[in-house]
């Protein structure tokens, strides 16, 4: 073992007492952060609704369609994919369609599929991709044959420009609890009409009972219905989406989910439904992985950096991306998980001037001021967050109410670059207005949807790249 002579000896000595100064002057750099809510949400355990709960009922009828849901299905809002589920018998995978203006019904025609996950076999899962809808168009449309048709309506965005308003919903592992239903019905009753909800990942949580048992799965597809038959959902995959139970003999990640929750990946390049985009109104949607490769090389990473230069802010003024685990978190739950996705893309959202991220995971609420953190190079210490007005704001929104309950515990002090954290359930509104401006506000459940909980004013980083940090 080699011995330090004593002039190492002492620069190391010196070294090491800058290093302590620095830490202190950024300890202090880094306390006095933004707002820890005062709310103080009376603490009960989150409990799954019981199988027989009526938000559970199956349509009545032999074989009738149930977990009806859509999503975007091409890249720029005129595609529509249908999925459901036939529980006793395949049936048929055709949906009629047509516009609330027409007599003439067309037709598309899915495909249907089955999976088995240990011992459970699934129901015939149904997708039907219906192309080339007219925009800003409200569409009925049918599944199901003979006394057990079921009908259902969905309005198209309108076409893509940059000064379209548009309301997105914000919804995060959401689960089945009865606190995922006041999530859920606080969502639909605001009063600001959200359009397309933006879902950042844990749907069922089916992979907390034993055996992942996959029939919540099915009790969480038939939960959710009421809100996306009749408005899109946007799916990011959480990591309880990934189902990996090697003890139970089931070795391939994502089987229930990639069964169930068709994307249009591939209408944007991608190699895989866990990463993809979509252009909606005035925003264009980046959906990342955090549970997939996304290191240098990867089909994630190669996907990304091609990606974003894509992005055509004249048209889509509004770059919004979604992922599951959060980047920046100063809550004492899945601390840093996010750090090695961050370390590896943070600067391209930098310079492309991504406006909003959103992610969920925790289980609570907190946004940040626009900050990165982006200049450490392994040795220069540069390795705190700065503000930074080309940076987005995050905002974790993990709060839809799962039945592993609040993360209560935070962080303190709360650092500088968390502008508001509060522990409540709720649900989030982005409402973009124009180019420049969208309105966003969180609700925690308590309120119903009455109290805007926090809010914000976004500036577009592109046309009105002004301050928009909400605490002086
Ligand atoms: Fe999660």
């Amino acid at each position: 073992m080699a011995v330090l002579g004593s002039s190492s000896y002492c620069s190391v000595a010196v070294v090491g007492a800058v290093l302590v100064l620095v830490l202190v002057l950024n300890g202090a750099d880094l306390c006095n952060g933004g707002k820890t809510s005062t709310f103080v949400r009376k603490v009960e355990k989150t409990v799954d609704m019981p199988l027989d709960s009526d938000v559970f009922r199956v349509p009545p009828g032999y074989n009738a369609p149930q977990q009806v849901h859509i999503t975007q299905g091409d890249h720029v809002g005129k595609g529509v994919i249908v999925s459901w589920v036939t529980p006793d018998e395949p049936g048929s995978s055709v949906v009629f369609y047509w516009n609330e203006n027409s007599e003439h019904k067309e037709k598309a025609k899915g495909k249907v599929s089955r999976y088995e996950f240990y011992n459970y076999t699934s129901g015939h899962i149904h997708h039907c991709t219906l192309n080339n809808l007219l925009y800003n168009t409200k569409y009925y449309y049918e599944v199901g044959i003979g006394h057990t048709v079921r009908k259902f309506w969905f309005i198209t965005p309108p076409e893509v420009g940059p000064d379209v308003p548009y309301t997105f919903g914000l919804i995060g592992d959401l689960g089945q609890s009865f606190d995922s239903n006041r999530t859920l019905t606080h969502y639909e009753h605001n009063p600001q009409k959200g359009q397309t909800v933006l879902f950042v990942g844990d749907l069922s949580y089916a992979d907390n009972y034993p055996n992942h048992d996959n029939v919540r799965w099915d009790t969480w597809g038939r939960f959710v219905e009421r809100s996306v038959a009749y408005q899109p959902w946007i799916w990011t995959a959480g990591n309880h989406e990934l189902d990996f139970a090697p003890e139970l003999g089931e070795n391939k990640p994502f089987k229930p989910y990639t069964h169930r929750y068709h994307v249009p990946y591939r209408r944007s390049n991608s190699t895989a439904p866990f990463w993809y985009s979509i252009k909606r109104a005035s925003a264009y949607i980046i959906v990342l992985s955090s549970y997939s490769a996304y290191g240098k090389y990867t089909p994630q990473y190669k996907w990304l950096e091609e990606e974003l230069p894509k992005v055509n802010r004249t048209e889509t003024p509004w770059l919004i991306v979604m992922m599951h685990s959060p980047w920046y978190n100063s809550y004492n739950y899945h601390y840093m998980e996010g750090e090695t996705m961050r370390v590896m893309y943070e600067s391209w959202f930098v310079q492309y001037k991504v406006d909003v991220v959103f992610a969920g995971h925790v289980h609570a609420y907190e946004r940040s001021e626009r900050v990165s953190n982006i200049k450490y190079n392994i040795v220069n210490g540069l390795c705190t967050p700065v503000h930074d007005l080309s940076a987005p704001v995050y905002i974790t929104i993990g709060d839809g109410g799962n039945l592993e309950g609040l993360a209560t515990n935070m962080t303190e002090p709360q650092p500088k670059y968390s502008a508001f954290r509060e522990a409540s359930f709720g649900h989030a509104i982005f409402d973009i207005k124009n180019r420049t401006h969208a309105y966003y506000s969180w609700h925690r459940n308590q309120d119903g949807y009455a109290v805007e909980a926090d809010s914000m004013w976004f500036f577009n980083r592109i046309w009105h790249p002004i301050d928009d940090s909400t605490s002086v």
